[in-house]
């Protein structure tokens, strides 16, 4: 494992990691990437992180949970009269959500929640629903897929190096067709909600080194595009956007650094030590008296911060304070479009020939979970190294 030493401008890490602002889309609803879900009640009791898509499915095709059904919930199977109920329109759909009463007019089982939805938000879920089974198979066609890079303003040439890796790295695969498609890459520097990425199945990878920008993760995610491969992200926005598949070593390569290097990190041998590896550590700690904190050394884990005022509050502590984090994982932009091609391939091929936007998130995130790392063997299967970074913030006052 490789060890770097970079002091870091604190100004990236500070940026907002916030939900996006704007109108909430129906995907976002749905998906819970947005807070709406604080609005469900089960026997009027308020529940927290109740998605939708986790008890319907994220294709709203409905699931299977034991012995027990969950019906589909996309807009075409509501339209049409179901054995056990008349059609849903969009005045039932919202009763149903709201009052927890079937089409019949009959309760809807306790299982299912009611919701405190506001007008405007019923309205952006029915047409979500209503076009879901068109957008799992936005940039499906017969003989192709298409999947993009995108660019944001300033970082287009690296866009557009990325996608033109990405077709050297198919080109090397052999251009394979999967189920009868062919991968096709282009690049799009836009806004997400303004349509540009309607042809789009899923968008691909940030550059090596460079942060992917929360902003456009969101923007993304919102519109119901999976992205896979962006940059390292606290673990709290990999929890608050499922539909990111992420292709970084995680917390245990960076608990697993610290602990086996801890002794190396600090600067004076006298200086009492404290490690944060989990935001609860990292509470903890700063519930401290200032006092308590001189001459002493924080080990903190990425993984740990959660927010940006708990970055200010350790830039102010008058500890001596080690930020360790995982470098970009890839050392070329060649090594990540190498990594995405073959992850493309092997989603595609798993997802089948009925392939949808959750078919193939599911495959790769089959296909990336054992992600290996270079020292682990050889094989041909996913890799990523696992090389960390450590930010030395100065004491106040020094
Ligand atoms: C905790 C699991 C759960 C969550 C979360 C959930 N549902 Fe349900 N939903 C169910 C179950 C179970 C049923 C079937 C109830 C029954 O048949 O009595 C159901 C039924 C429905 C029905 C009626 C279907 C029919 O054929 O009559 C609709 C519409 C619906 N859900 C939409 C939603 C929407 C939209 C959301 C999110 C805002 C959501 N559900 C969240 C479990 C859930």
């Amino acid at each position: 494992m490789r060890h770097c030493l970079r002091l870091v401008g604190l100004l990236g890490l500070l940026a907002s990691n916030g939900p996006a602002t704007g109108e909430e889309t129906g995907s976002a609803i749905f998906r819970g990437t947005q807070a709406s879900d604080r609005a469900a009640t089960i026997a009027g009791v308020p529940q927290a992180g109740l998605r939708c898509s986790g008890c319907h499915g994220r294709d709203a095709s409905g699931t299977v949970a034991g012995s027990a059904t969950i019906p589909p919930v996309d807009g075409r199977r509501l339209r049409e009269p179901a054995l056990a109920r008349p059609a849903y329109d969009a005045a039932l759909f919202a009763r149903a959500l709201r009052d927890g009463l079937r089409s019949n007019g009959r309760p809807l089982a306790l299982a299912m929640p009611r919701y405190a939805f506001d007008d405007a938000q019923l309205d952006v879920l029915w047409r979500f629903l209503s076009q879901i089974e068109t957008d799992e198979r936005r940039g499906v066609e017969a003989g192709r897929v298409r999947f993009a890079v995108a660019a944001r303003p300033g970082n287009r040439e690296e866009a557009e190096a990325l996608r033109l890796s990405l077709e050297r790295a198919w080109g090397a695969l052999g251009s394979p067709d999967v189920n009868g498609r062919r991968a096709e890459f282009v690049s799009i520097l836009a806004d997400p909600s303004s349509g540009a990425f309607d042809d789009v199945f899923a968008v691909l990878g940030s550059e090596p080194g460079t942060a992917f920008g929360t902003e456009l993760l969101d923007a993304l995610v919102a519109q119901g595009i999976p992205v896979v491969g962006p940059a390292h992200l606290p673990s709290r926005d990999r929890e608050r956007l499922p539909d990111v598949v992420w292709l970084t070593p995680g917390e245990s390569a960076v608990a697993d650094f610290i602990s086996r290097n801890a002794d190396a990190l600090r600067e004076g041998g006298d200086r009492a030590e404290r490690r944060a590896a989990s935001a609860r550590d990292l509470a903890a700690i700063l519930a401290l008296p200032q006092a308590d904190l001189a001459d002493t050394s924080l080990i903190v884990s990425i993984f740990a911060v959660e927010t940006p005022s708990d970055l200010q509050r350790l830039a102010e502590a008058p500890a001596e304070t080690l930020l360790v984090r995982p470098a970009s994982p890839f050392t070329s932009r060649d090594d990540l479009a190498d990594l995405l091609a073959r992850i493309v391939r092997d989603g595609l091929a798993e997802s089948g020939r009925d392939l949808t936007r959750t078919r193939f998130l599911k495959a790769v995130a089959r296909a990336t979970f054992g992600m290996r790392s270079p020292s682990a063997g050889g094989g041909d299967g996913p890799t990523s190294s696992t090389d960390v970074d450590v930010i030395r913030l100065r004491p106040a006052g020094r």
